[in-house]
């Protein structure tokens, strides 16, 4: 079973392939309304069951296309409206969906909840966002650096703020990939020991850099997320947005790093929080080409799921 679950459990090879494919596949359809069906139908035929245990708009609505213009058919299904919700086991959901659809796409609280769909299910299950990490989100953004700026192996790739499962995915990609990574942030939102260690064994190097002005000299991608994620709770929001004020992506900031260097979140954001509208809507910011291609890179993850 080929199961998309994480960037680090994914081989660089398949993974190069995914990117390329991506693009591949934009650029066949440029200038194509949106509803068009590509070329060829990969997914034709195909059954895909989107869940969604957490609020949702760019992955929602990227694979719905996705799957759509390769020829599928979706259903989108709400954690809280299925049996999941009210007490029925991953493992029997998983069982019951693969004799229903042929791919499974879940957004989940717990990584354990992923790992038990996939452990159970007999096709194959694609990780849309767990609390610990956020793989199809990594992918579009190395997917759009590599649009933007060529390859990205040996760049130097900046993280400010918390260092949440989108930043953990970033690490993943770092030792994937090739590239250098440093997190910037305080202390008590550091990235996992366990990520951090994972890129530094395959041989990139990993800072970590409490002063964000340092940290950010030389950098090709300064890249943050909000301050407080979906599984934080509303009680942590003082104290967190007290603690990353500092690290706050404004134009100073931008300023310190490389001239061509790019500008990089995820979305949903809070603008001028964790970075300003002038930098988010700057000349560095590709913002939008990272939600743009969220579609097309996941379209290339669920033909290799697939094996189309
Ligand atoms: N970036 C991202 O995953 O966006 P959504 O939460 O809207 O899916």
């Amino acid at each position: 079973m080929t199961h998309f679950l994480d960037i680090h459990t994914t081989t660089p090879a398949d993974l190069r392939q995914m990117i390329d494919t991506g693009r591949a596949m934009k650029d066949a359809r440029k200038g194509r309304p949106k509803g068009a069906p590509d070329d060829d139908l990969p997914l034709a035929g195909h059954m895909v069951a989107l869940i969604f245990e957490k609020p949702s708009t760019r992955t929602r609505v990227s694979f719905d296309v996705g799957v759509r213009q390769m020829g599928g058919q979706t259903m989108v299904l709400s954690g809280k409206e299925m049996q999941l919700g009210h007490g029925e086991t991953i493992a029997d959901t998983a069982r019951v969906l693969s004799r229903y659809v042929d791919l499974i796409m879940i957004r989940t609280f717990e990584e354990q909840t992923l790992l038990e769909m996939a452990e159970h299910a007999t096709v194959p299950v694609i990780n849309g966002l767990t609390n610990r990490t956020h793989p199809c989100q990594i992918m579009a953004d190395i997917m759009t650096y590599e649009e933007h700026r060529g390859p990205i192996a040996g760049k130097k790739v900046v993280w400010s703020g918390d260092g949440n499962n989108v930043c953990a995915s970033f690490l993943h990609a770092a030792g994937q990939f090739g590239f250098d990574f440093t997190f910037t942030g305080p202390p008590t939102l550091d990235p996992e020991r366990e990520w951090i260690d994972f890129a530094r064994t395959k041989g990139v190097e990993v800072a970590i850099e409490r002063d964000p002005n340092k940290a950010v000299d030389g950098a090709d991608l300064v890249v943050t997320d909000t301050w407080v994620s979906m599984h934080d709770p509303e009680s942590a929001k003082e104290r967190r947005h007290n603690q990353l004020r500092p690290y706050q992506v404004n134009e100073d900031l931008m300023a310190r790093a490389r001239p061509d260097a790019l500008f990089m979140h995820c979305l949903p954001a809070h603008r001028n929080d964790e970075a300003t509208s002038a930098v988010m809507d700057g000349p560095h910011s590709v913002i939008f080409d990272e939600a743009e291609n969220r579609l097309h890179a996941q379209k290339a993850v669920m033909r290799w799921c697939l094996g189309k």
